[in-house]
């Protein structure tokens, strides 16, 4: 049985609310971080190993270590809660049934970083997430946690909840940013870092959601015990939101050394694959990673198994492996059509795309102009290649990360289930009324 920190009390009854996650210990750890130094916060968070749980895996002690102090300059914390990558909804379950871990943790990180102001950005189709968390807020400042002089420390700090317009690209941190700030969300070019040149052109610190509520256990139990659980450097727990062909989709805090196989088939995780069926393949970290057959998703090139951190997915690079990105963990079975899929994550992300570089915004709906094409039975065998390279010229040409992540999956498929699209091109009739994974019947 995993660990759990993050979710340890989410069945307790009421813990959405401050009297309940107070009895259950909760600022606990705010009342052990103000009597720190912000330096000594810093360093146990180095000290911890704990990585950005968004996606993209980067240490957090060492980004708070880059925020730029000039004097007289107002510094920001923002909480990234733009959760929008396809298959990725473990931010919104911590919110919704846990949300004063996060306000704690803010306030932590917020006292380290020397911010008095932090601010929520959430996604907007979180539509009644606001309230939940406005409502944890207020009873925060009730309480003496949160505003003026907390805890008569003489720290100030308030928190704010800020909507986003259900644009995807709002989740990137420097559109974030700019749509916080009140503009389009377009990305800014880095460097520089938000950490020396953020919002409002302050040193800001953006982290995700569960990397600021990771920051509680982490107080609470110390760098060198959170350090002890995972192995490598995936220390601490992971939050898993699992989809798809699966039994029992949900959120799942695992310890990083279990292995793909028992997250797949134990009952404690996805329970296995409805019906029987086969494991087709898996999308372990979000849709912008890519995506493996079953053979090496279960074992690495070298045989051994795959294990549920961020070293052991990206073993073999994306020749033989893949990503942890944002935990957001989808299975396929036997019955998926890959060309099929690829092709709805490529409309994603065409739909998504700013405009702001070329590459991405020609090149992400011409790849879903290729997918249509060949997965309705009407494509070339030039077209792989086509697409191929249509990717390729995407890949590391862009100012940001959704180029890359419209790259990827594209990529993967063809280098992994280019059968599949040779099918749908050697058998146009079928291809046009049937789904791959069930015209093999
Ligand atoms: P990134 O690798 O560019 O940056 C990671 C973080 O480290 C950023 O906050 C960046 O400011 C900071 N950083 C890196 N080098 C730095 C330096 N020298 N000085 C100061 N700070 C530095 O990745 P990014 O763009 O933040 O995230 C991309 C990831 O986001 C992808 O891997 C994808 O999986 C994930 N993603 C997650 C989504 C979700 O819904 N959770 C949605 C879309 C993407
Ligand atoms: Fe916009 Fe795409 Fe360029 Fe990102 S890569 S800035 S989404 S056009």
């Amino acid at each position: 049985m995993s660990k759990k920190l993050l979710l340890k009390d989410a069945h307790v009854e009421g813990i959405r609310y401050f009297d309940t996650y107070r009895k259950q210990g909760g600022y606990d750890g705010l009342e052990k971080a103000l009597k720190m130094t912000s330096e000594e916060i810093v360093e146990e968070v180095k000290a911890s190993g704990l990585r950005g749980r968004g996606g993209a895996g980067f240490p957090t002690g060492l980004k708070w270590s880059f925020l730029a102090k000039p004097e007289g300059v107002p510094r920001y914390l923002v909480v990234n809660a733009d959760e929008s990558e396809p298959g990725t909804f473990k931010d919104r379950y911590l919110m919704e049934f846990l949300p004063h871990i996060l306000i704690e943790g803010m306030i932590i990180s917020s006292f380290a970083l020397g911010a008095n102001t932090a601010y929520i950005y959430i996604r907007g189709e979180y539509s009644w997430i606001p309230d939940i968390l406005e409502e944890a807020i207020e009873e925060a400042r009730n309480n003496g946690f949160l505003g003026k002089n907390i805890l008569g420390t003489g720290f100030d700090c308030e928190i704010y909840v800020q909507r986003g317009a259900g644009a995807y690209i709002c989740g990137e941190e420097t559109a974030l940013l700019e749509s916080l700030e009140g503009k389009r969300g377009n990305p800014r070019l880095k460097p520089p870092f938000p950490a020396v040149k953020g919002l409002w052109e302050s040193p800001t610190v953006v982290n995700n959601v569960e990397t600021i509520a990771a920051v509680v256990p982490i107080i609470n139990i110390g760098a060198a015990e959170y350090a002890k659980i995972g192995v490598g450097k995936s220390t601490g727990t992971k939050l898993i939101s699992a989809c798809g062909n699966i039994n029992k989709p949900g959120v799942y805090e695992i310890d990083m050394t279990i292995t793909v196989e028992e997250f797949i088939y134990s009952d404690e995780y996805c329970g296995g694959i409805p019906n029987g069926k086969k494991l087709k393949a898996c999308i372990p970290g979000g849709s912008s990673v890519p995506i493996l057959p079953a053979n090496l998703m279960l074992k690495t090139i070298n045989g051994e198994p795959r294990l549920m951190n961020y070293e052991s997915l990206a073993d073999g690079g994306f020749a033989t492996g893949t990503m942890m990105g944002s935990g957001g963990f989808e299975v396929l079975d036997e019955d998926q059509c890959i060309v099929e899929h690829t092709m709805t994550l490529a409309r994603f992300y065409a739909h998504e795309s700013c405009g702001q570089c070329t590459p991405c915004r020609e090149g992400t709906p011409w790849m879903y102009k290729i997918l249509k094409k060949i997965n309705s039975g009407e494509g070339r065998m030039d077209d792989i290649d086509l697409l191929w390279d249509v990717q390729r010229k995407i890949e590391g040409n862009t100012i940001c990360p959704l180029g890359d992540a419209a790259a990827w999956p594209v990529a993967a498929a063809i280098r992994h289930f280019r059968d599949e699209f040779e099918w749908h091109i050697n058998n146009p009739e079928l291809a046009q009324t049937q789904n791959y994974g069930l015209a093999r019947y």
